[in-house]
C-alpha cells in the first residue's frame, strides 16, 4: 500500500531521515520506533507532504505521492495525527468530528450556515456520520461536551476520531498514547484494534514498548535517521542493535 525508497531528509547538516526503505502491507499495523529525535515525526512529515524529502521516493497504492501537498495527499486516503493533539478545544465533540467531516466533504461551513434544503440533508448526513465515529470511538457519553473539559486521554482519542472523519485508508498515528494512564491506554489500544478490524491499514509512533509489540504485525527500528532493525516484535526486541540504541538513549525499552 506504502512504498517509501531511498527517503531522505537533511536539516542543514543533519540527517534527520536516512535513506529510509520501507514498505507497509494492506491491512496491517506497522509500528515505526526509535529514541526521541530518532527522526520518526520527520519521517511522517515527508509522507505526508508537511515537508519534501531531500532525496527518495513515497508511492502510494501504485502512485508517486513525493513532495504533493498535505491535503492532495490527505485526499488520497493518508491521514495522520500529530504529538500535539488535533482538535478544536473551544467546539464539543460532536462539533469537532462534524468540523472533521467537513473539511474532508468540502461541504464547508458557509454552504452549510445557507440551510437550503439540499445543505439540510448533507448536514444531516454529516452530523450522522460524526456519531458514528464518535461511538465507535468510545466517546458516546462526552458528544456534547466541550473539547477543552476532556481529559488528556479522551482529547487524543478526539484526536483519532478527527482523523478517521476524513476518511483514511492509510492512518499516521504519532504516538497516540503519550502521556495517558494504564486505563485510556487500554481504551486506546482497544480502539486501535477495532479500527484494524475494520479494514484500516495504520502505521503506528510509539514509545510505549509493550503496546507497540502486542499492537504490530511488524516493527521498524530507526536512530539518527537511519533504519537499524526490521522485524516482528520478538525479533526487534531481541535485536542486539535496538537494545544498544535505547539503552544509550536512557531509554526503558
Ligand atoms: N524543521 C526542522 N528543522 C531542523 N531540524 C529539525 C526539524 N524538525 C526536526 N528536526 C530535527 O530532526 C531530528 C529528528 O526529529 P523528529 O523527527 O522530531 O524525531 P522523533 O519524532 O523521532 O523524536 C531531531 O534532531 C530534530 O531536532
Ligand atoms: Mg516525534
Amino acid at each position: 500500500m506504502l512504498e517509501v525508497k531511498g527517503l531522505s531528509k537533511f536539516f542543514g547538516g543533519l540527517e534527520a531521515v536516512s535513506n529510509i526503505d520501507m514498505t507497509v502491507k494492506a491491512g496491517e499495523i506497522f509500528g515505526l520506533i526509535g529514541p526521541n529525535g530518532a527522526g520518526k515525526t520527520t519521517f511522517f512529515n515527508l509522507i505526508n507532504g508537511v515537508i519534501r524529502p531531500t532525496r527518495g521516493r513515497v508511492i502510494f497504492e501504485g502512485q508517486d505521492i513525493t513532495g504533493k501537498k498535505p491535503h492532495s495527499v490527505a485526499k488520497k486516503g493518508i491521514i495522520r495525527t500529530f504529538q500535539a493533539n488535533n482538535i478544536f478545544p473551544d467546539f464539543t465533540v460532536i462539533e469537532n468530528v462534524s468540523l472533521s467531516c467537513h473539511l474532508k466533504t468540502g461541504i464547508g461551513i458557509f454552504e452549510a450556515s445557507l440551510h437550503t434544503p439540499g445543505s439540510k440533508k448533507k448536514e444531516k448526513d454529516v452530523l450522522e456520520r460524526s456519531y458514528e465515529i464518535i461511538k465507535h470511538a468510545g466517546l458516546e457519553s462526552f458528544t456534547n461536551t466541550a473539547a477543552n473539559s476532556l481529559s488528556h486521554g479522551h482529547k487524543r482519542i478526539l484526536g483519532i476520531a478527527n482523523a478517521l472523519a476524513a476518511e483514511p485508508k492509510l492512518l499516521m498515528l504519532d504516538e497516540p498514547l503519550g502521556g495517558m494512564n494504564a486505563e485510556e491506554v487500554s481504551e486506546t489500544i482497544n480502539l486501535i484494534r477495532r479500527l484494524l478490524d475494520d479494514g484500516l491499514t495504520i502505521l503506528l509512533i510509539e514509545h510505549n514498548m509493550r503496546a507497540t509489540m502486542s499492537l504490530c504485525d511488524r516493527i521498524f527500528v530507526i536512530n539518527f535517521g537511519k533504519k537499524i532493525a526490521e522485524g516482528n516484535p520478538a525479533e526487534v526486541k531481541e535485536n542486539p542493535e535496538v537494545i544498544k540504541a535505547y539503552l544509550g538513549a536512557g531509554q526503558n525499552a
